[in-house]
C-alpha cells in the first residue's frame, strides 16, 4: 500500500504524530484531575493548541471538554453566546439531557434557545437573544453547575485568551470572568494564547484581574534532539530514510520551530523517493522560503523605515542598539525611539524578546531579509 506523508502543518498535531511534550502533558493531566487552572503561553505555532488537544484526547468520555477560540470573536456578547452554546453542546449527547440542563439551570433562557435534532440524532443549537437577556453570570456559572450536578468534571479551554483584552469592554469582561471562575471547584480552566508580552501582562501584574489565576506554563520549543528522533521514526515508519546528520540539519534550519519542522519535513518527504539526501534538504528549504516570499513581502511592506533599519542592525550582529554609534550608523533616531521600535516589532510578532537577545519569530524571516535587503 502506498504510504502517506506523515508530516502536516496547519492542523493540530495529536495522536500518533505528536512529538514528546511529556513533562507538559503530565502537568496538564494532573491539572484536569485536580481542577487546577492552567495558563499556557508561547509564541504562535509552537504547539499550544496541539498540546491541549492531545492532553484532552486521553480523557475522551471521562471529562466534559469545552473548547472556545477567541481568535474570531470580537465582542463580549458574541463571547458569552459562544460560551453558552459550547457548554451546552459539550455536556449534551441527547435531547433529553439538553432540556434537563436548560430547565434546571438556565430557565430564564428558554425562549431564546432553539434546538434541532438531525438525522443521526446530532443536536444543533441556535441562540437568539435580545442583548439584555443574555445574563453573563448565568452563562459563566453553567459549567460549574453541570459538573456539580452530574459529578463529572468540566475542562474549559480558551484559546487566544489575550484577545479579550482588546475588546471595548475587555477589562470589565476579564473582571467578570475572574469573579465567577474563581469560585468553580469542579471546573478546570485552561487559558492559552500567543503574544507573550500581552498574556504575561494579564496574569503576572498585580493590577490585573487574572493575577495569579492559575499555574502558568511558559511553553518552550521542543528540544532539538527530540525532534531529530521524531523525524527519524516518522520517516522510517513511512518507508523513507534520513541520516541523522540530515535530520539534525533540518531541525536547525527551522530553529526547532514546531510548525516549520513539520512544514520542511513534509516537503522533504514529497521530494524524496526513498532517501532524504542533503541536496533534497537544501532544495526543500529553498522551496519553503519561496512559499513564504509573498507573505514576507507583505510584512516588510508594512514596516516603517526605522523598523527596517533596526532589523538590519540586528542582522549585522549589533547588540548595543541604543549606543550612539549604532543609532547613527543605522539611522535609528533617538535612544527613546528604540523601545518604541522594539515594541512594535514584538506586537507584530516579528521579533521575540523573551530570550536574552531578540530572535525572529519565523525562521524564514532572517534569510529572506538578508537576501533582499542586506547588500553584500
Ligand atoms: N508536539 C508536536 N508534535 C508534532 N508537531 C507539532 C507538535 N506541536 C505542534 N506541532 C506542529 O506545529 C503546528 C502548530 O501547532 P499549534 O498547536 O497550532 O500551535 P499554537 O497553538 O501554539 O499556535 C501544528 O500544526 C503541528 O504541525
Ligand atoms: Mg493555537
Amino acid at each position: 500500500m502506498k504510504k502517506k506523508n506523515p508530516f502536516k502543518y496547519g492542523e493540530l498535531s495529536t495522536g500518533e504524530n505528536f512529538c514528546n511534550r511529556k513533562a507538559e502533558l503530565k502537568r496538564l493531566h494532573s491539572a484536569f484531575r485536580d481542577g487546577q487552572s492552567i495558563v499556557l503561553i508561547s509564541p504562535r505555532r509552537w504547539g499550544k493548541s496541539s498540546l491541549v488537544d492531545h492532553a484532552l484526547g486521553t480523557y475522551k468520555g471521562k471529562l466534559y471538554q469545552v473548547k472556545i477560540d477567541c481568535f474570531g470573536i470580537s465582542s463580549s456578547e458574541e463571547f458569552y453566546a459562544t460560551v453558552l452554546k459550547s457548554v451546552l453542546l459539550a455536556t449534551t449527547s441527547k435531547l433529553k439531557q439538553l432540556t434537563d440542563t436548560v430547565t434546571k439551570h438556565i430557565k430564564s433562557f428558554i425562549p431564546y434557545i432553539k434546538y434541532t435534532v438531525g438525522e443521526g440524532e446530532e443536536l444543533s443549537i441556535s441562540l437568539d437573544f435580545p442583548e439584555s437577556k443574555l445574563d453573563p453570570g448565568t452563562v459563566l456559572d453553567l459549567a460549574q453547575k453541570i459538573a456539580h450536578q452530574r459529578k463529572i468534571r468540566v475542562v474549559v479551554c480558551i484559546d487566544e485568551f489575550q484577545k479579550i483584552a482588546e475588546w471595548q469592554d475587555g477589562s470589565t469582561v476579564l473582571e467578570k470572568l475572574r469573579s465567577h471562575w474563581q469560585k468553580h471547584k469542579e471546573v478546570t480552566y485552561c487559558l492559552y494564547g500567543s503574544k507573550r508580552h500581552v498574556m504575561s501582562g494579564l496574569f503576572s501584574h498585580s493590577s490585573q484581574p487574572f493575577y495569579r489565576f492559575g499555574e502558568t506554563i511558559l511553553l518552550n520549543k521542543i528540544e532539538h534532539g527530540e525532534w531529530v528522533s521524531f523525524l527519524l521514526t516518522e520517516f522510517r515508519k513511512t518507508g523513507k530514510s534520513i541520516a541523522i546528520e540530515v535530520a539534525q540539519e533540518l531541525v536547525s534550519l527551522v530553529e526547532s520551530h514546531s510548525y516549520y519542522v513539520q512544514y520542511l519535513a513534509r516537503i522533504c518527504w514529497n521530494n524524496a523517493k526513498d532517501k532524504i539526501t542533503p541536496v533534497i534538504l537544501k532544495d526543500s528549504w529553498a522551496e519553503l522560503l519561496n512559499d513564504h516570499l509573498a507573505l514576507f513581502q507583505n510584512i516588510v511592506k508594512g514596516l516603517t523605515l526605522y523598523q527596517t533599519n533596526y532589523i538590519k542592525a540586528l542582522l549585522a550582529g549589533e547588540t548595543q542598539l541604543t549606543s550612539q554609534r549604532v543609532l547613527q550608523a543605522y539611522q535609528l533616531g533617538s535612544q527613546g525611539n528604540i523601545k518604541r521600535i522594539a515594541n512594535a516589532l514584538e506586537d507584530q510578532e516579528i521579533l521575540d524578546y523573551s530570550t536574552e537577545t531578540p530572535s525572529f519569530c519565523d525562521p524564514y524571516f532572517a534569510p529572506l531579509f538578508k537576501k533582499y535587503f542586506v547588500s553584500k
